[in-house]
């Protein structure tokens, strides 16, 4: 059965930050911090998910979707991310999880999409190796009490970002700078993908996935330069989180000036590379790639133009999707498992009309569009068996806080009201007639 769901994420969605017994997450204390989120907003309340959860997955119903991708708070199921298990936290997932499945909606939970217990960053966060041994007895607790009725698991939320923008560059929580000394974050989340993918089969899971977000990097021209750092890019952004997975060893990272990776144990890539069941891609655009015109990274960002652009300024490249699905199967071969497509998806200014109608068109011209390119990219070869819209509902955006909105569902914030949007009753319509 092919996937069609909708994707969300905890720290985006279910706010009561200090309910439940709930621990502090990184989100928690970085959004916090003066400037660090757009008008300062935090995921406090969110979309009060955790209280409204049930009108959430009435709307899921409503939407006809056989599947949902949602994450689990590791600080909520265990507040300091070692040690006893929050048993009220558990059981929120536990209700949410037969609440799907009384809808006929399979489940799809990711172990980590960002939140990390605040008490495990004070002991080093990702940069720590023992972190990747904690996540590993987290999934093992998640799995110990859903994994009778969840039988598909993601371990890790597009760990390229969260090393990118959380340790490397300070956009994202935990908010550290330090550029490619962030490196090791890299390997201790991959090594914690491999370690809680045992724990999860050892529990019963029958599919693990890891979930990476990939770009096709296309090079500003043809000049060797400018290939090279093409190259350089794809290594950082897209090989560097895909081949230790499926092939067992890293890219070369010599354009870094990186050849001793000392942080890698013997026996880890064996661990890493356990076999998987499917692989979760994340698309959202190309990238478009130049030499540096200064000291530092071996590449520039050149930026794309004659595209439309979303709210968010992210060029619009439906065709960007089969690209980078055919890509993965020519590099990979029969290394790649089933793909899903675990996000897509745009943000739009979104504001309902007097009479309460948001009529995002755009968006669904984009679903369109991007369905179209993956189905090509299915004729081209690729087994791509699953489809999830980003997202279900208007949601805390990161560092963007509320400003983006990415979905199918108008949030009106202050109030908590949700209104379907035009792309809900398209998507819903498109699979009624799909089913
Ligand atoms: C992805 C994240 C997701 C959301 C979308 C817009 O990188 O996984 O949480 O923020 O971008």
């Amino acid at each position: 059965m092919f996937l069609w769901g909708t994707a969300t994420a905890a720290y985006q969605i279910e706010g009561a930050a200090d309910e439940g017994g709930r621990g502090p997450s990184v989100w928690d204390t970085f959004s916090r911090e003066p400037g660090r989120t757009r008008s300062g907003h935090t995921g406090d309340v969110a979309c009060d998910h955790y209280h409204r959860w049930r009108e959430d997955v009435a709307l899921m119903a409503g939407l006809g979707v056989n599947a949902y991708r949602f994450s689990l708070s590791w600080p909520r199921i265990q507040p300091s991310g070692s040690g006893p298990v929050n048993a009220e936290g558990l059981d929120f997932y536990d209700r949410l999880v037969d609440a799907l499945l009384a809808e006929g909606i399979t489940p799809v939970p990711t172990l980590f999409h960002w939140d990390l217990p605040q008490a495990l960053e004070d002991g080093g966060g990702w940069l720590a190796r023992d972190t990747a041994h904690r996540f590993a007895e987290y999934a093992a607790l998640a799995a110990g009490r859903l994994a009778d009725r969840v039988r598909m698991w993601i371990t890790l939320n597009e760990p390229f970002v969260h090393m990118a923008y959380g340790y490397a560059m300070g956009i994202h929580a935990p908010g550290r700078a330090l550029m490619l000394d962030a490196l090791p974050v890299a390997h201790h989340q991959l090594l914690g993908h491999g370690l809680a993918a045992g724990a999860l089969r050892a529990a019963g899971a029958e599919q693990v996935l890891i979930t990476n977000n990939c770009t096709p990097v296309w090079p500003a021209s043809d000049s060797e330069a400018d290939l090279a750092a093409a190259g350089a890019y794809d290594v950082l952004h897209n090989r560097l989180f895909n081949d230790p997975v499926l092939l067992g060893k890293y890219p070369d990272l010599s354009a870094y000036g990186m050849t001793n990776l000392d942080f890698v144990h013997d026996g880890d890539l064996d661990v890493i590379a356990t076999p998987l069941d499917g692989i979760g891609i994340n698309y959202y655009n190309p990238t478009r790639i130049a030499a540096p015109s200064s000291e530092g990274l071996p590449w520039e960002d050149a930026g794309i133009s004659g595209y439309p652009t979303t709210a968010f300024g992210w060029p619009v490249v439906p065709d960007g999707l089969r690209e980078l699905l055919v890509r993965l199967k020519d590099r990979y071969g029969d290394r790649l498992p089933p793909v899903y497509v675990t996000e897509n998806g745009c943000s739009q200014e979104d504001v309902p009309g007097p009479d309460g109608v948001v009529d995002d068109r755009g968006r669904i011209a984009f679903l369109e569009q991007h369905i179209e390119a993956m189905r090509r990219a299915g004729r081209e070869g690729v087994d791509v068996r699953g489809y999830f819209v980003w997202s279900l509902l208007d949601n805390f955006e990161w560092a963007e806080g509320y400003h983006q909105r990415f979905g199918l569902v108008h949030v009106d914030f202050p109030t908590q009201r949700r209104t379907p949007k035009a792309s809900y009753a398209w998507l819903r319509d498109f699979l009624s007639s799909e089913h």
